[in-house]
């Protein structure tokens, strides 16, 4: 059986560690792509990955290029192509020079790997995963954003660490955009199956709510020098797993939502279940009076984003 063949665009920071726990569990060949003024980088990040196989105990083809000869008929490509946040930045303020790079990759995507789902991770995500449908012109349940494992797993990992739990027994969701306006969900948390708002007062999810919001800018200011690399990559390789061992998990993605929850054609972190097909199912949920008004303050500011990308983009 052929082994399921898998593109990361972008050779920096998430993009190499991506690759490295997609090896790891074995989900495929790899493919590393960056642009040609990286020169042999993303081949000496192959080599080197590759190397570590006979160690790690994993075995798949690593290859690095700056063409996308070798990425041909991909069946999930993978873009985290871009510039990362510094200190002081949104993700929003990133948005016309990624439009750009993520626009270029979209185009070279479509024209070699026309049947490949695709996950986005660059930022401002919501904006670039609605470029991405629209420049590839691929029906939108092949292509998915990458924010909601990540911010959930923020979540877990505070809530583990003020119950003093491990992380493994805490479950949740969240929804929304990703950007300060994010949503997670305390009615949709549990820990060892005992809703959330048993064990944790009011007061105190409120604080860990605040912080997973602001979960990618603490990271930043820890660094100094980039965005989080480690976490945002697990969360892409769990996404890439789903699609490529058929898993169905049922995760928080950015999903193109019409009819569903009202959104009206846009990009959305929303419940789904990603398999082989992509996102194949979007979850919808009876939210509360507050979630539904949270929620709905979230995919205006998602909307505000992506009309703005738009506009630049038609002037561009
Ligand atoms: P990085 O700077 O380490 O790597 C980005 C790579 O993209 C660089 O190697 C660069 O040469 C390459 N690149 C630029 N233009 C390209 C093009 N046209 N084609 C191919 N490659 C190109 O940045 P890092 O930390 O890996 O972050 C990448 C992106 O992911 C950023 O936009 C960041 O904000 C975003 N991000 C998103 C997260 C999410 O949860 N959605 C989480 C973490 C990062
Ligand atoms: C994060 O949440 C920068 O979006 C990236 O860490």
């Amino acid at each position: 059986m052929r082994r399921a063949k898998i593109t990361i665009v972008g050779a920096g920071n998430v993009g190499a560690t991506c690759a490295h726990w997609c090896a790891a569990a074995e989900l495929g060949d790899i493919v590393l792509v960056d642009i040609p003024a990286t020169g042999d980088m993303p081949k000496g990040k192959a080599l080197d990955l590759m190397q570590a196989g006979p160690i790690a105990g994993f075995d798949c083809q690593i290859t690095g290029a700056t063409d996308y000869g070798p990425t041909e008929n991909s069946d999930v490509v993978v873009i985290t192509a871009g510039v990362a946040r510094k200190p002081g930045m949104s993700r929003d303020d990133l948005l016309t020079t990624n439009a750009r790079i993520v626009t270029e990759v979209a185009e070279k995507i479509r024209d070699t790997s026309p049947n490949a789902i695709v996950i986005v991770v660059s930022n401002p995500l919501d904006a670039m995963v609605h470029r991405t449908w629209q420049v590839t012109g691929f029906p939108h349940q092949r292509v998915v954003g990458q924010a909601g494992v990540l911010d959930t797993a923020r979540y877990r990992t505070f809530i583990a660490m003020e119950l003093g739990v491990s992380v493994e027994d805490v479950s949740a969701m969240l929804m929304g955009g990703h950007g300060d306006t994010m949503v997670p969900m305390p009615s949709c948390t549990s820990v060892g199956g005992i809703p959330v708002t048993r064990l944790l007062s009011r007061e105190k999810l409120d604080a860990l709510v605040e912080r997973t919001r602001h979960g990618g800018a603490e990271i930043v200011n820890l660094l100094k020098t980039g965005s989080a690399y480690y976490a945002p990559a697990a969360a892409t390789a769990q996404m890439v797993e789903a699609i490529v061992r058929d898993k169905k998990r049922l995760i928080p993605c950015a999903a193109y939502c019409d009819r569903e929850y009202g959104v009206g054609g846009y990009y959305v972190g929303v419940p789904v279940v990603l398999g082989r097909n992509g996102v194949e199912r979007i979850i919808e949920l009876e939210l509360d009076a507050q979630e539904k008004a949270d929620f709905e303050k979230s995919v205006a500011a998602v909307k505000q984003l992506i009309d703005t990308m738009n506009r630049l983009m038609a002037n561009a």
